[in-house]
């Protein structure tokens, strides 16, 4: 297991590329008629997808450190990065520097990035123009590429039931063969974009900077304080297995919950001022319907309803408490 997590080796099953925004980004790249490097190729699983979507391109160029199968140059690609490609179509090597650190594993040594696929896509960025990578969900958040990111796609699981998506999202159903790691699809272009397209699978969220105009202005009141066991407010801060359950609640609720330093996930909270918990709540809502949940942080496996479970940071939780501090209300 080790050895897998070392290069990042989680190889692609399910297939994103039959989603509308691959589509339009083959035909801006011009797919038909480019070689098209994987610089990670693993068991070649990304071009058998790509033919199944009914995709064409020329031909492909595979690099992989341990190939997979038969038809792959073996090299490092991380440092001696393959030239001359204008397409690249890959799902890199995921590592967390921390989780490296932790299991004694390698890091590049050269980069800054906290994971190996930052790394990976900075190198794919540098030397193609039109990048299509699968990633973590996260990346969104991450702010990274943004200048040359056009479309990312949240790509959802299609559960058994299908509550709650939409036909096409079968198509990405069980993205991975042993991990249920959230996932998104990141498209870039050679120039600028003025904007990024947010997916949920076929669906247009809308553009990032839109959904970012609604999240409160962002807080650094230190008087509001995270992990304070005589807080006067609860936070739930991760969805249950059901629905989006992320709630504020009164401290009472939590009993004798012990308040432990480094949980990110049950708080109570000091806020100096009484609070009023629905208010709190009815914010929380309308953010989350807003945007889509597009800055909350994705868990592994999805919820009876079909999207995944989220939790609430305490950047953004500190942003909904201080909507009401009464002293900047007061101020305006
Ligand atoms: C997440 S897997 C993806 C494989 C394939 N792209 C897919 O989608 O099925 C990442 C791949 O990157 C390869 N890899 C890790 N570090 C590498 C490096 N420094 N140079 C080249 N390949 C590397 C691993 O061997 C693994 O096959």
């Amino acid at each position: 297991m080790d050895k897998k997590r070392a290069n990042g080796r989680y190889y692609t099953r399910g297939n994103p590329f039959q989603l509308k925004p691959f589509q339009r980004w083959a035909k801006d790249s011009n797919l038909e008629q480019q070689i098209v490097l994987e610089p990670f190729a693993g068991a070649k699983d990304i071009p058998r997808l790509i033919d199944s979507s009914g995709f064409l391109c020329q031909d492909w160029a595979f690099y992989d450190i341990g190939p997979g199968t038969e038809g792959i140059v073996q090299r490092d690609t991380l440092t001696d990065f393959p030239k001359g490609f204008n397409v690249c179509i890959t799902n890199p090597p995921w590592l967390a520097r921390n989780s490296a650190t932790r299991r004694g594993l390698p890091f590049p040594e050269t980069t800054n990035h906290d994971d190996l696929y930052k790394y990976a896509l900075e190198q794919c960025l540098t030397y193609c123009e039109w990048v299509a990578a699968i990633i973590p969900e996260a990346f969104i958040r991450s702010g990274l590429f943004c200048h040359r990111l056009c479309d990312f796609i949240s790509l959802v699981p299609q559960t058994q039931n299908g509550t709650g998506q939409d036909n096409q999202s079968r198509n990405t159903s069980r993205m991975f063969d042993d991990t249920e790691h959230p996932v998104g699809l990141a498209l870039f272009a050679p120039h600028g974009t003025s904007d990024v397209r947010v997916w949920r699978n076929n669906q247009l969220l809308g553009k990032l900077s839109e959904l970012r105009r609604h999240l409160p202005l962002a807080s650094r009141n230190r008087n509001i304080v995270f992990n304070e066991p005589k807080g006067n407010l609860g936070l739930i801060a991760i969805d249950n297995t059901v629905s989006a359950s992320i709630r504020f609640c009164s401290p009472a609720e939590l009993g004798e919950y012990r308040v432990r330093y480094q949980c990110r996930s049950i708080t109570k909270i000091g806020v100096p001022w009484c609070v009023d918990i629905d208010v709190l709540n009815v914010h929380l809502a309308t953010i989350r319907e807003r945007t889509h949940d597009v800055f909350f942080t994705a868990f592994k496996g999805l919820r009876s309803d079909g999207y995944y479970r989220r939790r609430l940071d305490w950047t953004l939780a500190r942003a909904i408490i201080d909507i009401d501090n009464p002293q900047l209300t007061l101020n305006i």
